[in-house]
């Protein structure tokens, strides 16, 4: 018998595959397809205090090997979430991530203060890369004292499980998922999407209506990796691997280079079952290896 249950801090998940924000709705949907309490979590979609209606079209773009998004923070609100939602999807029979998002820090206080109210949710996962208003529009997650901040202040009103999902969209990922730590974070995620462009040459303007969005996909597969092998060589907290994860293999590699479990986004669009088949290859990969628990993948990298 294979053990396949992984620990994130006192958070037990029954195997390390789980859903990304954003790309997996609130797992309600896809569970008419499969029975999603297979999975070791799902982390929900971005919400709010406020319901946000999200970006203009065009919010989308396909790109070489990933996609572009702009979606925005569009969720229906932290009371749509506590009152109809977490109802429902505490019936799945997984764990229950909510990922939280905000413009400013009491907007986010609001929201965690709340979820810890919440007796079925056993974590958050605070999303610090959206637009900090009172920071002149610079993200929390792309600046030192940003992190620190709100880390601390959520910290502060939360006192369960607290992932912090860090943007990759900086210098020194390594130096930010320590300050992450030294304030609180109970464990890391990463990574966000990357800052991308996508251009339509014949009208000769950009296809997002922000000119600008986040690249996700198997196109950031190697940077999201380093990203993850420097940040668990740095912290002694938990990290949870996110970028182009496709297959089994790839959710491997993630954790030989540290990750405890992993996140798959982009690629539920492609392959709806592809988590499903993922846990398989991974168990293949354990007999071929002859491992019998998947923590002694964890950090393996040999160098
Ligand atoms: C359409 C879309 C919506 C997303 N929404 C959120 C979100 O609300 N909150 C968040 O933290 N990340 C969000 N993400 C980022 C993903 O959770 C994930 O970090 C990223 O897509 C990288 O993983 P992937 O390459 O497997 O897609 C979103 C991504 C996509 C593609």
């Amino acid at each position: 018998m294979k053990n396949f249950s992984v620990k994130i801090n006192n958070l037990e998940l029954k195997n390390p595959i789980t859903t990304a924000s954003g790309t997996f709705g609130d797992g309600l949907l896809m569970n008419r397809i499969y029975d999603v309490g297979e999975l070791g979590a799902i982390f929900t979609k971005g919400t709010t205090l406020e319901p946000r209606q999200g970006n203009a079209p065009q919010r989308m773009a396909e790109t070489a090997s990933g996609m572009l998004n702009a979606v925005g923070l569009q969720n229906n609100g932290l009371d749509y979430y506590v009152n109809e939602i977490y109802p429902e999807i505490i019936q799945l029979g997984t764990e229950i991530i909510p990922n939280i998002n905000g413009s400013k820090i009491e907007d986010y206080v609001a929201v965690a203060h709340k979820m810890n109210e919440l007796e079925r949710i056993n974590a958050i996962e605070l999303n610090i890369s959206c637009p900090n208003v009172k920071e002149g529009g610079m993200a929390f997650g792309v600046s030192e004292k940003g992190i620190a901040e709100i880390v601390r202040e959520i910290r502060a009103v939360y006192h369960k499980t607290l992932i912090v999902k860090l943007s990759p969209n900086v210098t020194n990922i390594a130096r930010m998922a320590s300050i992450a730590e030294d304030h609180g974070a109970d464990a890391l995620s990463l990574v966000n999407t990357f800052l991308g462009m996508a251009i339509d040459a014949e009208r000769q303007r950009p296809i997002l209506s922000t000119v600008t969005g986040g690249l996700s996909g198997p196109a950031i597969k190697p940077i999201a990796l380093r990203m993850v092998w420097q940040v668990a060589n740095a912290v002694k907290i938990p990290v949870i691997g996110i970028g182009g994860i496709t297959n089994g293999i790839d959710a491997i590699e993630f954790m030989l280079a540290g990750a405890t479990a992993v996140q798959v986004g982009t690629y539920n669009f492609v392959d709806p079952l592809c988590t499903l088949k993922m846990l398989e290859e991974m168990s293949d990969y354990m007999d071929r290896h002859s491992i019998s628990d998947v923590n002694e993948i964890i950090g393996a990298l040999k160098i």
